[in-house]
């Protein structure tokens, strides 16, 4: 089968690879799309120290169950699954908190991910999807709203709040926006460009341009936001900072430049009595309270453009690009 290989640091070929047979506990999927996030980026350029060589790539996935070597799994089931192979018997598993598991292995990373037509998971990690859920939609749940979702319970996040999200064209962006408004947020999406902000005035209520934000949601949203979504990183954390009320929250999940640091100012961090708070991955649970909210509350999955396997280098050059809004798809 055709597969996106990670041979070592920055290095990949789209190559036949032998199609993986299975263990007890274990299912073959068939692969309908796998989506690009710049976490593969950040792993390609060797900022994950776990990566194991040769590799997989890709986290993101939504696939047919075509073989299954465990009784909850039927061939014909539709699933996705979370981000991490886990063992489900440790006790952070045993707890719910399963992005926890003392035996996680990630996908993409540390065991073979999902740029290929077939993949290999354990039944332990998939998640069955609804009808009401499309493909575009089921395969960015549990790294993109599953994982905000889970930051937003975390964090308390109440109806009415303001919630302000930067690098709103993005993949995680465009869908926070969504997400924030779908649990009963009035939601701010920063933007660097005019005319990305144009198409996400569909998405939020208010929109504002450019790097230097925090005076104007300070004077428009009654002197600062209840919570900000940082899905850039240092570009914009300072600014994201000032933007919150006193005893606002951050939920940090996103650095697009791992090389730079951020000197945090302990005493305003203090007396500005603010949370910050880093969010990574989602359980089973949150991916199945995000297929209810979406039921409710309908999410448009923003796809950029989709790519055939075999055209990952232009997929990754999309994924790089300024232009671009929402995610990038690869259809095996
Ligand atoms: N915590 C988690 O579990 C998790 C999950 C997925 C992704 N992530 C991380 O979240 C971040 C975003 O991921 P993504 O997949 O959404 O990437 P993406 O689609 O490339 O979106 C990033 C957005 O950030 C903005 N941006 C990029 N570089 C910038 C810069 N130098 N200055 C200001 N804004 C910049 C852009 O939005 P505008 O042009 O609109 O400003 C861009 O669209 C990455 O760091 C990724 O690793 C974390
Ligand atoms: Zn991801
Ligand atoms: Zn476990």
């Amino acid at each position: 089968m055709l597969a996106v290989v990670v041979t070592s640091k920055g290095r990949f070929e789209v190559r036949d690879i032998p199609m993986p047979s299975l263990n007890a506990g274990e299912v073959l999927v068939r692969i309908r799309y796998a989506a690009l996030c710049y976490r593969d980026l950040l792993q390609l350029r060797g900022y994950y120290p776990r990566m194991r060589y040769p590799v997989v790539l890709g986290h993101e996935v939504v696939g047919v169950v075509e073989e299954s070597r465990d009784p909850r799994f039927s061939r014909g089931d539709r699933v996705v699954p979370i981000l991490h192979s886990i063992d489900g018997t440790c006790d952070m598993c045993l707890r719910g908190e399963e992005v926890y598991c003392r035996n996680r292995l990630s996908f993409g990373e540390e065991v073979d991910g999902f740029f290929a037509e077939y993949a290999r998971v354990t039944g332990n990690s998939l998640v069955k999807v609804p009808d009401w859920v499309s493909d575009e939609l089921a395969v960015l749940t549990p790294c993109v709203l599953a994982m905000l979702y889970r930051g937003f319970r975390r964090i308390n996040l109440n109806m009415g709040e303001t919630v302000l999200v930067t690098g709103a064209s993005g993949g995680v962006g465009v869908h926070a926006v969504q997400l924030a408004r779908a649990m009963g947020a009035r939601v701010i999406a920063v933007t660097r460009s005019e005319e990305k902000a144009k198409v996400l005035g569909k998405f939020a209520d208010d929109i504002i341009v450019g790097s230097g934000f925090s005076e104007e949601v300070k004077r428009r949203f009654n002197g600062g936001v209840d919570v900000v979504v940082e899905a850039v990183g240092t570009p914009t954390i300072s600014e994201s900072i000032r933007s919150l009320r006193a005893g606002g929250r951050l939920l940090l999940i996103g650095n697009v430049n791992p090389d730079e640091t951020y000197q945090l100012r302990l005493g305003y961090t203090i007396l500005k009595d603010i949370m910050i708070l880093g969010n990574a991955a989602a359980n089973r649970s949150d991916v199945a309270s995000v297929f209810g909210i979406v039921k409710v509350r309908p999410i448009e999955p923003v796809v950029a453009a989709k790519y055939p396997l075999r055209e990952f280098a232009e997929a990754l050059r999309m994924l790089e690009s300024g232009s671009r809004i929402g995610k990038v798809l690869l259809v095996p």
